[in-house]
């Protein structure tokens, strides 16, 4: 097919989930998946996905597997337009088998997009002979998924609020010993979510409070970077509280509404709100599902999580440390 295809094959990376404490909702540019406003995050590291891209010239298409069974048509076609953006860079048409594999339900709420996409973006460049700096990485990986871009550096990670695809990039703002903070994800629903993230965020315009909200993004970016780097938790804490429900306010707000919550939901954060009265310092941040994130110092963590475990219609805790960033962690030269 073609001969421009170095030597570099197959790749295999290991990306993980992030949980944003300042959050993307909303785009100024949907094809870029630019946002409205930057965003703070943190790597969760032991919810990754790991996927594995094979350029091969016997193939006449390309074939995306999830889990070792073949994907829907639908999550293979955005995976498919997402190698051919790298293949267009790497200036090669090889087709390319792409193999994905979760280690936390897909769809439930965890931003396994986020996962997905970093993953996708490093093994496929690395594997169409493409050697890319961090920070063009995360470019690519944005355009899969917004949220993938702060999956590609290590730790606490932040997305630049840009007008191009060039200035909308994300960097580590510090690296995972930085602050061993603990986030215990109550798991409450593992089937699909029924309005996805990629959709809710073209509702965001719809919603009368947007504007303040983006606003208001703003100065919590400021708010929160700050607390991460001083080590001040109860600054995060109580902004990161904030700036969750917000987003919350948009999408309930939203023309048709949408309501992530559920009976459950709602339960934890009344739980966690009153567990601080009695002197646990734990908050809450909740993303486009049912699930809560629950933020604890490492000495607070196991408790929490066994009063997460107690709690009636949580299915499953993970516990996350800040975690690593992008890795290739095999690639075959042929
Ligand atoms: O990147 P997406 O389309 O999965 O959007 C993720 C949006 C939130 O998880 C709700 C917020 C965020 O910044 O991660």
């Amino acid at each position: 097919m073609t001969d421009t295809l170095k030597h570099l094959q197959k790749a295999t990376c290991i990306a993980t989930t992030n949980i944003a404490f300042v959050k993307y909702w909303g785009r100024i540019n949907d094809a870029l998946r630019l946002p409205m406003n930057g965003s703070i995050s943190m790597n969760l590291d032991s919810a990754f996905t790991t996927t594995t891209v094979e350029f091969d010239e016997s193939l006449t298409a390309d074939l995306f597997s999830l889990a070792n069974q073949p994907a829907d048509a639908k999550q293979s076609a955005r995976v498919f337009s997402h190698v051919d953006r790298i293949r267009a860079m790497a200036g090669i048409q090889t087709r390319a088998r792409v193999a994905s594999e979760n280690n936390f339900p897909t769809g439930a709420g965890i931003a396994s997009s986020a996962s997905a996409f970093a993953a996708l973006s490093v093994a496929t460049a690395k594997a169409a002979g493409l050697s890319l700096p961090e920070r063009e990485l995360t470019l690519l990986a944005r355009q899969g998924s917004g949220s993938a871009c702060r999956s590609v550096p290590a730790g606490f990670v932040e997305w630049h609020y840009g007008e191009t695809n060039e200035a909308s990039f994300a960097e580590q703002i510090a690296p995972p010993e930085h602050w061993d903070i603990r986030d215990l994800i109550a798991i409450t629903q593992t089937t699909h979510k029924e309005v996805g993230s990629a959709d809710g965020n073209k509702l965001v315009s719809t919603s009368p409070f947007n504007e303040t909200r983006v606003k208001l993004a703003g100065a919590s970016l400021n708010i929160i970077r700050r607390a991460i780097l001083e080590k001040n938790w109860t600054t995060f804490g109580e902004e990161t509280e904030r700036e969750a429900i917000r987003l919350h306010v948009i999408a309930m707000t939203s023309q048709p509404p949408i309501y992530y919550w559920s009976p459950v939901t709602l339960a934890i954060i009344q739980a966690v709100t009153e567990w601080r009265r009695d002197g646990l310092e734990a908050y809450f941040t909740i993303d486009a599902g049912a699930n809560v994130h629950v933020l604890a110092k490492a000495e607070d963590a196991d408790e929490v999580e066994n009063r997460l475990w107690q709690q009636e219609g949580v299915k499953i805790v993970l516990h996350n440390k800040p975690g690593m960033g992008a890795q290739v962690v095999e690639s075959h030269l042929f």
